[in-house]
């Protein structure tokens, strides 16, 4: 099978002056996408603003003979999510793949969580991507074609100790990517999640200096490069990937118990059986939960 190539598609990728964001963008550049390297610049709990690492990225990506252009304004604004996508429209007149990966922490055990720690995450994770996917989505459904890759989180997915405002913009995304794969389904648009585990300037301290060598983003990228492919058939997916694996989150339904007399006694009587995991599905969409029940209706 031949290998992988983006020749004539341009890719958005957001928070791309480091890390997971650069390792992305640095594959695609190498594989023939024109990338716009977004980034804002500022530090890890998203305070201040710097052009250099955007520069930085899209330099190597040229000197590589790939093509490139650096984007300093913030997802976390409808205005700069369009300014973005204006961006990619402006050097190289199309937009096929967008990968919401910008990303910002401010941890904090619940019972000491401020409004400012939640406000500035969920804007940046949660309304970026809304921000930034947006006045893509518009151009994509007009050509017919589109990527969508959304960075989520083992922190909302599975839950993570501290991270109330980041786990539950990650979970968001998750609905947000299934919603998308919904309505972008009969456009050729597909929607995916990733969530990764690489060490970056954000897990550094989480990680340790020993995991640095395991943890590469660059081991990331290769399922991120493949979700936004044009062959690749999924949507509305999740993938867990890290240190080279590559494995899928999905959202199971347990077979459950029926009663159309149900009692909260019943309830209590029949818990195990409620949370009993053999035997599950796995439902694509919503229409499959009701086809579920139909078939219980029907049994009597
Ligand atoms: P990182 O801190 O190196 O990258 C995030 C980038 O986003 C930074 O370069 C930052 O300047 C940029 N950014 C922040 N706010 C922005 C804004 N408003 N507009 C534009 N750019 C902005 O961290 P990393 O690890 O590469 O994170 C990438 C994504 O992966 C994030 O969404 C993060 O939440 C997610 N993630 C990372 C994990 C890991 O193990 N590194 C684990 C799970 C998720």
């Amino acid at each position: 099978m031949a290998d992988l190539g983006f020749d004539g598609k341009v890719a958005i990728v957001t928070g791309a002056g480091g890390g997971l964001g650069r390792a992305h963008s640095l594959m695609l550049g190498s594989r023939g996408a024109r990338v716009v390297v977004n980034d804002l610049g500022g530090s890890r709990s998203g305070e201040g603003a710097d052009a250099g690492p955007a520069q930085s990225v899209v330099t190597a990506i040229n000197e590589a003979g790939g093509e490139a252009v650096a984007d300093g304004n913030s997802v976390a604004t409808a205005d700069g999510g369009a300014a973005i996508v204006d961006t990619a429209i402006e050097h190289f007149g199309r937009v096929d793949i967008v990968i919401n990966n910008a990303g910002i922490l401010r941890d904090k055990t619940f019972h000491n969580m401020t409004p400012d720690m939640v406000d500035p995450v969920i804007d940046v994770h949660l309304r970026g991507a809304f921000n930034v996917t947006r006045p893509a989505w518009l151009k994509m459904r007009e050509q017919g074609y589109g990527r969508v890759l959304n960075t989520s989180s083992n922190s909302g997915i599975l839950g993570n100790f501290g991270q109330a405002n980041y786990g539950a913009a990650k979970m968001g995304l998750v609905g947000f990517t299934r919603v998308l794969a919904a309505e972008g389904a009969k456009y050729n648009i597909r929607v995916n999640a990733l969530a990764p585990l690489a060490w970056t300037r954000m897990t550094e301290d989480i990680f340790g200096a020993d995991a640095a060598e395991r943890f590469l983003p660059e081991l990331v990228s290769p399922i991120a490069c493949w979700l936004v492919h044009e062959d690749c058939p999924v949507s509305g997916e999740i993938y867990s990937a890290a240190a080279g694996r590559v494995a899928r989150f999905f959202i199971g339904m347990t077979e459950g118990y029926f009663d159309p007399a149900l009692t909260p006694e019943a309830v209590r009587d029949h818990f195990d059986e409620i949370r009993d995991e053999k035997g599950y599905t796995v439902p694509r969409n919503p229409a499959d939960e009701f086809a579920a029940l139909a078939k219980l209706f029907e049994q009597g």
